[in-house]
Parts: C-alpha cells; structure tokens; sequence
C-alpha cells in the first residue's frame, strides 16, 4: 500500500505523517515513512544540493525538476517499490503531485514534459492514495510566519509570492479533479488532532484498521455525545479564501 501526503508548505503534512505512522504500527502494519527529496544516500546527495542552491537563481528550473526526479528515480527503485513488494505500507511525504503543483502550475513548466520525465523517473509508479491536506496558501504562510522567530518578516517576504502559492494551490485542485480516485482531499483547517482523526477515517477502506470515533463536537470543553458529520467544520474565520 502506497500512500503519498500532498499539500502547501505548512498544511501540516510532516507533523500528521509522524502520527499516522505511529499508530499504523500500532496496528499491527509494517510502514516505512519517506520523503521527497532524498531518502536514499545518493537521494540525500541530490537533496544538498537543491537545498545548497535554494537562495540563489542559478539553478534552471529543468535542472531543478531532473534533480528532484533523479532523487525520486533511486528511491523508487532502491527503497519503495522493495518494501511495496515485501507487503509493507509506504508513506511519502510528497511525491509526483508536488512536482506537477509546484514545477509544473507554480513554475510554468510544461505539463505534457513533465508527465514523461515523472514517467520516466518512477517507472510509472502511482500512489494507492494521496491525501491532500487542504489549506489555503494564505493559511499555510500563517501556520509557517508562526513556527518562526521571525514571524513578520518572513510573512513579508513570503507574502511577495503569495502568487506562486496560489498558482500551486490551483494546481492541486486542478490535479485532484483530474483524479479524483486517487485523491482524498482532508479538510486540514483544524487542531492536529482532529487533522488526524480525518485522516484514519479516510483510511479505513484501505487498510486493516479500527473503526474510527465520530469527530468530537467543536466546542471542546462540551461533554456531550451529539452527533456530528464527521467531515463537516463550522469555521468561524473570516479570513478563510477557500
Ligand atoms: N493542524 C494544525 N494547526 C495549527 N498548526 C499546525 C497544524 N499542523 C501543523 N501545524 C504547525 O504548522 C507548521 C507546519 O507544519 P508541518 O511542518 O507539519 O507542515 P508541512 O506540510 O510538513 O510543511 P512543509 O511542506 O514546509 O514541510 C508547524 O509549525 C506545525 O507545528
Ligand atoms: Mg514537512
């Protein structure tokens, strides 16, 4: 079983991975986590240096895309696909739909391209499912302002390419469309907690796990059993662009 995690920076991908991960080994799966680029040695090489080049605007964006594929090309072949063959579940933490959303739609790279070279580079590899983690960008940049010490100042330098965040986000909705079987698209806009419960309840068609508790009533001090749709939120924000 392969499961890929998508979604902008700061939708909160990592920190529901390492949760998930944990209580899929709690029940009994065998899970590998990963992530994009790296998870090999020669993928974590490839990692330095898109990351080395991160700041400077050297590195053309075919080059850019060749390496992200030349990563994900060793860890398909030298540690997905074996653990996928030996029955394992696989968690990867982003995958072929970032480097649609973000090369592709953010970038201007052209579509049809990408699609062979993604081909190419995964031997035709598709995730059992991908969970989109769906915030918006303007969200996600708030999430990321607040994790830094530096809230203001990164909000306004990212707020300049509030743009290509957009460009992205429209992206995946452009792709989930296109998919719709592959994708389950996970309201993320609430705690981790309740992020989580979503998240094992999509699960559950999938994999061998307990049925899932309804998700618990807004107001969290409330005691009460009512009952409530479990993908449904009242949101109060009125900041909120989706
Ligand atoms: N449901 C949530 N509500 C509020 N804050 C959250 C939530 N989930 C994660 N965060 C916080 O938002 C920040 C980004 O979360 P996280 O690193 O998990 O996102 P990510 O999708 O992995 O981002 P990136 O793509 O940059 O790796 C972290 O500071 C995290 O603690
Ligand atoms: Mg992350």
């Amino acid at each position: 079983m392969f499961i890929t995690f998508e979604g902008m920076d700061g939708s909160g991908k990592t920190t529901q991975i390492v949760q998930l991960t944990d209580y899929l080994r709690q029940n009994g799966h065998r899970v590998l986590t990963t992530r994009e680029p790296g998870g090999t040695a020669i993928g974590d090489q490839v990692r330095k240096i898109l990351l080395d080049n991160k700041e400077g605007e050297d590195m053309h964006p075919r080059a850019e895309l060749l390496l992200f594929c030349a990563s994900r090309a060793q860890l398909v072949g030298e540690v997905i696909t074996p653990y996928l063959e030996s029955g394992g579940v696989v968690i990867c933490d982003r995958f072929i739909d970032s480097t649609y959303a973000y090369q592709g739609y953010g970038h201007g790279l052209n579509l049809e391209s990408l699609r062979h070279i993604i081909t190419f580079a995964t031997g035709g590899l598709l995730p059992d499912v991908t969970l989109f983690l769906d915030i918006s960008p303007r969200k996600a940049l708030e999430r990321r302002a607040k994790a830094t010490l530096f809230g203001d100042e990164y909000n306004r330098l990212d707020d300049m390419e509030m743009p290509f965040h957009e460009r992205v986000y429209a992206g995946y909705k452009d792709l989930i469309l296109a998919q719709p079987d592959r994708f389950i698209v996970i309201d993320a806009d609430a705690t981790p907690d309740v992020v989580q419960l979503r998240i094992r309840t999509a699960l559950v068609p999938y994999l061998n796990l307990p049925t899932q508790p309804s998700e618990p009533p807004r107001a969290p001090k409330s005691s009460s059993k009512q009952k409530t749709a479990p993908m449904k939120k009242k949101s109060p924000r009125k900041d909120n662009l989706s």
